[in-house]
């Protein structure tokens, strides 16, 4: 049984409202359904603002020419993220600071922030990893003292919250990413969050290559010139026509997608109950968007036996973030603070198991099987935790 590692869902009328946009023929960004989508993470979030962009990661371009970002300014991350986090700031000549994560939520550890900050510090990018929220209220106190940006990577968190609160409303600005490997998918895009009122009149001229041209084209004014810096940051109509059918079913995709991992993490508390593996956490504040289900091996070469055990049986799972502190590109303009013991060691012996609207429940019981296989567990465990999965608790 073939069990691929991502399996992009499809709603359906994704070619219905890419027709609706050939037919139109406005191709170019900020139509209807560019529009559709912004009002949407707008009502989701509650936020003043949203801006779809070609990806996350020139969401976070924007956030850093948004802060004015220059060179030599230090902007505090985890070292365990994707490499955009860090390069939408190297790029603007900043130097980034690395600190570790916890080893519960493997978000990025308040305390550390703390211990970096120096009169250079503008801004600390807490990154939501698997979709958790990151310790948002202590981040926040740690900054407002000393009036520190927060922009939220929120890559992973679309449809998140933590106390309740939606993930992307609690820094100035926040970047979501609908990559095909996201939650909601338009194979690349994303979109810059905008809680800052006073940050939007120039979010919209960066994102028009640095020109007034949203202005112009809402009436406002007669001609558009160039203002200020700016790049090509606006996704095409068919881009965001795509991602308006997944919007449509956010919802379904959402409980689906929780509902998957909530089925590995009951079928694999017997692992976890003898010590073999380690499951997610989420802290009580925090909620799971079922973006990502992994497993903690024991060790590197557990984690990397496993990993080849499962592909031998064609079922998709990878490591993920090879920490960025100790990558050549961190030779550009980086630093860290502490050893970064946690991020090393959590590199080294995560997995994630394949998840998607799509998998099955044998799909699950395969894949939970064969990891069982994998450690020489009784399978007689499992069937009592399946058990207990699928019939429902008697009240006596
Ligand atoms: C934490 C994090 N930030 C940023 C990005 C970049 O998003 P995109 O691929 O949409 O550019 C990713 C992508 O996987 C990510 O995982």
């Amino acid at each position: 049984m073939r069990v691929p590692f991502n399996y992009p869902y499809i709603t359906g009328k994704e070619v219905e409202h890419i027709k609706d946009v050939l037919h139109s023929r406005q191709l170019c960004g900020d139509g209807k359904y560019s529009r559709l989508c912004q009002t949407w993470l707008e009502e989701a979030l509650q936020c003043p603002r949203a801006l779809l962009t070609p990806s996350g990661t020139a969401a976070l371009e924007m956030a850093a020419l948004l802060l004015d970002i220059q060179p030599g300014d230090e902007v505090i991350m985890p070292s365990f993220t994707f490499v955009s986090t860090a390069n939408a700031f190297v790029l603007r000549g900043a130097n980034v600071v690395f600190v570790d994560i916890r080893e519960d939520t493997l978000n990025i550890d308040p305390l550390e922030v703390k211990k970096a900050i120096t009169e250079k510090t503008r801004a600390v990018v807490p990154v939501h990893y698997a979709g958790v929220g990151c310790d948002m209220f202590e981040i926040a106190e740690i900054c407002r003292n000393d009036g520190i940006a927060i922009v939220e990577d929120a890559a992973h968190a679309v449809m998140s919250k933590y106390r309740e609160r939606p993930l992307g409303t609690f820094g100035s600005l926040a970047a979501l990413s609908f990559h095909e490997t996201k939650n909601l998918v338009a194979g690349e895009a994303g979109a810059l969050i905008i809680n800052d009122e006073r940050m939007i009149a120039r979010a919209e001229i960066i994102r028009e290559k640095g020109t007034d041209r949203s202005r112009f084209f809402r009436g406002q004014i007669d001609k558009y010139r160039w203002q200020d810096l700016g790049s090509s940051y606006l996704p095409s109509e068919l881009q965001a026509a795509f991602l308006w059918a997944q919007m449509e079913r956010a919802e379904f995709i959402l409980s689906a997608r929780q509902s998957r991992w909530l089925e590995y993490h009951h079928k694999l508390a017997p692992l976890e109950e003898v010590g073999l593996v380690r499951r997610p956490i989420v802290p009580e504040p925090a909620m799971q968007n079922g973006h990502i289900y992994y497993l903690l091996a024991e060790c590197r070469d557990t984690r990397d036996r496993l990993m080849e055990f499962l592909h031998e049986r064609e079922i998709g799972c990878v490591f993920h973030y090879i920490p960025l502190h100790d990558a050549p590109g961190a030779e550009i303009r980086s630093r860290q603070v502490g050893d970064l013991s946690v991020t090393s060691d959590v590199s080294s012996r995560l997995l994630r198991l394949p998840l998607s609207v799509e998998l099955t429940s044998e799909q699950i019981d395969f894949v939970v099987r064969s990891i069982c296989e994998f450690f020489e567990f009784d399978e007689n465990h499992l069937k009592d935790q399946n058990e207990r999965f699928f019939s429902p608790v008697k009240s006596s």
